[in-house]
């Protein structure tokens, strides 16, 4: 019987078309290792406004999407960048929906990050992240400085062999420590 592979899904705080924090995000789907699959979600930019009347019964159907996305990965990852010093709206919305829901508590998450700043983002989600109850994994954390660099800067950075050594690395901490989820696909 073949071994399931491990289904990790990321969340990315920006919806711009260029954004680092995507780039980066989609360089690590290229790069994981066998047995891991990567997919970006593209629902953050689709959730309604979080309002605690909507949910239970009247939960709207893409916060079920994305629910039922975060259900069946075994792990999540989440890069975005500072706004204003905190967590980009739509993804601390997105969190707000999934907070009293059961699909979130104890689910892995590897934080990485595009910039050499943004700190105070940093510590915002690390600190909702852990309030949620994700299985935050510090040591899985990976910065890869992208802020300010042209597109083909990001992609040549995105490219180099340090990098992708990097990524590798914090991918295959990160697959180590995810537990197969037993939900069924
Ligand atoms: C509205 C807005 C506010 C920002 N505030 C900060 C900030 O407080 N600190 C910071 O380091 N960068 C800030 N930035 C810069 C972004 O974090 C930076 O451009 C980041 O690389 C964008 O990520 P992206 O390329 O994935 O879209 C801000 C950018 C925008 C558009």
């Amino acid at each position: 019987m073949s071994v399931p592979a491990k289904r990790l899904y990321a969340l990315c705080g920006s919806l711009r078309t260029r954004s680092t924090n995507r780039a980066l995000l989609e360089t690590i789907r290229r790069l994981a290792p066998h047995g891991v699959e990567v997919e970006i979600s593209g629902l953050i930019g689709v959730l309604p406004i979080f309002n605690p009347d909507l949910e239970g019964d009247l939960t709207p159907e893409p916060v079920l999407a994305i629910a039922r996305e975060i259900a069946t990965a075994d792990g999540l990852i989440v890069s975005a960048p500072e706004y204003a010093h905190g967590i980009p709206g739509g993804l601390k919305n997105a969190l707000d929906w999934l907070v009293s829901r059961f699909e979130i508590p104890g689910k892995p998450v590897m934080l990485v990050h595009a910039s050499h700043r943004g700190d105070f983002a940093l510590e915002a989600l690390t600190e909702v992240l852990k309030t949620i109850g994700t299985d935050l994994r510090p040591e899985t954390f990976l910065r890869v400085p992208l802020l300010g660099k042209s597109e083909d800067e990001v992609g040549a950075i995105l490219r180099r062999q340090e990098t992708e050594d990097a990524i590798r690395a914090a991918l295959v901490r990160f697959a180590g420590v995810v537990p197969v989820q037993p939900v069924s696909r």
